[in-house]
Formats: C-alpha cells, structure tokens, sequence
C-alpha cells in the first residue's frame, strides 16, 4: 500500500520530537512536511529543533517550513518550565545544519493542499493550531483537501494542564482552535484524557537507552529531562507522552478508543478560555464533530515507540 501523505505541524518540545522520529521511522507513513509554530518556545527555537530532530534522524531533506509567530489575538504563551530553554532541553544535540525552507509555512500548506486531490492529505497538529487555521482562513478551498486531522490538544474529564480546564496547545491559541474544530473536516483528537494515561515509565526510557544509538540515547535524553518536571506534577509513575499519540493513532488505531462528540472551545471567557467543551454524554442537539478519544493502551503504544525508533 502507498504510504499516507501527512504533514506535521508542530512546536518541538521533547514529546513533539519523539513524535516526528516515530513518523519518518515508519514506512507506512510519508511526510511530506514540517511546518513549525510558536508554541513550547518561539518559532525561531521550534523550527531550529525540527530540523535538529530530523537530521538526528538521518533525515536531512525533509521539508521544514516555519510559520506564526504569534498565536492569532492573544500573546505568546510558552512553556519553557516544562521543555527547558530550548524547547528540547536534555540531549546535546548539534546546531542543524540542513535548510530551513524559503517558504512561510502557511502558504506552503495552502498550495500542498490545493495541489492534492481531495481527501489526499493527512495533517497532524501537536502544537497550537495557528498555522492550521491561518490556512483555513486564507483559503477556505483547502478543506476538501483534507483527509483528516488527527491533533493533540484538549482535556475534558482530565480537566487542563495550563489553567484548572484548559491544555496547553489549546489554551495558546483558543481563537485557532475553534477556527479548526468548527471546520468540518473529519477530526480526532487525543486529549489530556488519554495522554494522561500514556506515561513513560522509567523502565520505558531504560529501554529506549538500551537501544545504544544516537537516535535512542538522544530519546531518552529528551524524556529524563522533560519527565523531571511531570513526575513533580503527576508522581512516580512518569510524565505522559502527549504527541507521539497522534502519529501512533495512524499506525495503530487499534491501541485507542473513543467516541464521536460535540467539541466546542471557549473563547469568551478568561476564566475558562481555551477549555474544550465536550458534549461526552450527548445531551446538547449540537451534532458531532470530533471523534474524542479517551483510552490507550499504553504498553502497546510503548512498544510502538521503541520498535520504530530502533529503526532509525
Ligand atoms: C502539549 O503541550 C506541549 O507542551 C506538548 O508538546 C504537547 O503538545 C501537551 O499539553
Ligand atoms: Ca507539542
């Protein structure tokens, strides 16, 4: 079978890249590329440790764009307490060398999508959803386009992990993400609910350590650091693994479970702004539109993980 043509759209962030290997590690899937956004750190940092991550991939033609700089109303909201000062705090990976392409993200995306036949293309945010929107926004024609979605972001039964109810990839850009869920392309999104029960546990990262290449050293490099700052938060048993579940749900759609629901972003009010509004027990007559996934299974998943990344 032809590998599916996706683009990735990210904020890199240690989970953003362990996410990126496990794409270009797997044959089934083609990407055909990497459009950076401000997120985990500003865009001049994300772009740089995209390309980073696909040259330690051995992947140095890749296509990476770098796009928004800025989330569409509100500031930049980033995380480096979470991702450390360069968004990929942890392994010492080298300064990229490959180029970064002559293109804004944004119009690379709208003429890859309108250069496609419809229903082609695959796209899979992990970041805030600035570049997706701006897209949709300046050419509407690109929806037929897309085959699906498939983005990290949201918390409903989870609650948030930037405010009490809002995630962060939402919570930066709430405008963009409602530009994006209310769009009517086919969506799934994986949640704080399910990401929350993907936890690399420290007997996990060994084992990616284990694997003695500079892909699986780097890995669990990225995972001790970032996973420092979630065992504070979320206790022994590890910090979750947010984004590689997008690429994972394409490989392995079996690994999850979840339901088509109503999903609405606040935008209206401080308090709650950017929470996703999840119609879980369909008692609203707002018809579906995000398949909202919320059960992993995480040795599965893991085991994914490290099979493919033993293949770089
Ligand atoms: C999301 O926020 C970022 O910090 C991670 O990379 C992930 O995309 C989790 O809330
Ligand atoms: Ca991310």
């Amino acid at each position: 079978m032809a590998p599916r043509p996706i683009i990735i759209d990210t904020d890199p962030g240690q989970d953003d890249a362990i996410a990126i290997l496990l794409a270009l590690a797997s044959p089934e899937l083609d990407v055909l590329g990497i459009t950076a956004v401000a997120g985990n750190v500003p865009l001049a940092l994300t772009e740089q440790n995209a390309r980073k991550v696909c040259e330690l991939a051995g992947r140095a033609e890749t296509n990476v764009f770098a796009g928004c700089a800025r989330p569409m109303l509100r500031p930049l909201v980033t995380a480096e307490n979470v991702h450390g000062r360069t968004g990929l705090d942890g392994p010492d990976l080298p300064a990229p060398t490959m180029p970064l392409r002559d293109r804004h993200a944004v119009d690379w995306l709208v003429e890859t999508l309108m250069a496609a036949p419809d229903g082609e293309i695959t796209l899979c945010p992990i970041g805030p959803l600035t570049n997706i929107a701006t897209a949709i926004v300046r050419e509407p024609r690109i929806l037929p386009k897309i085959r699906e979605i498939v983005l990290m972001g949201g918390g409903f039964f989870e609650g948030g992990n930037t405010t009490p109810t809002a995630e962060f990839n939402i919570y930066v850009d709430p405008h963009a993400a409602h530009v994006v869920i209310d769009s009517g392309v086919k969506l799934t999104m994986m949640p704080l609910d399910v990401t929350h029960r993907a936890l690399m546990r420290h007997d996990w990262i060994e084992r990616i350590d284990r694997l003695g290449t500079p892909v699986g050293k780097a890995a669990a490099a990225m995972m001790s650091f970032y996973e420092r700052f979630d065992m504070e938060k979320y206790g022994e048993a590890g910090g979750p693994l947010h984004d590689p579940c997008v690429i994972a749900y394409l490989l392995r759609p079996e690994l999850f479970q979840g339901k088509d629901c109503n999903v609405v972003v606040e935008t209206g009010s401080e308090l709650t702004m950017g929470m996703t509004v999840v119609d879980w027990w369909d008692v609203t007559d707002r018809p579906a539109n995000c398949r909202v996934m919320n059960r992993i299974d995480a040795d599965g998943f893991f085991g994914l993980i490290l099979e493919r990344l033993g293949r770089l």
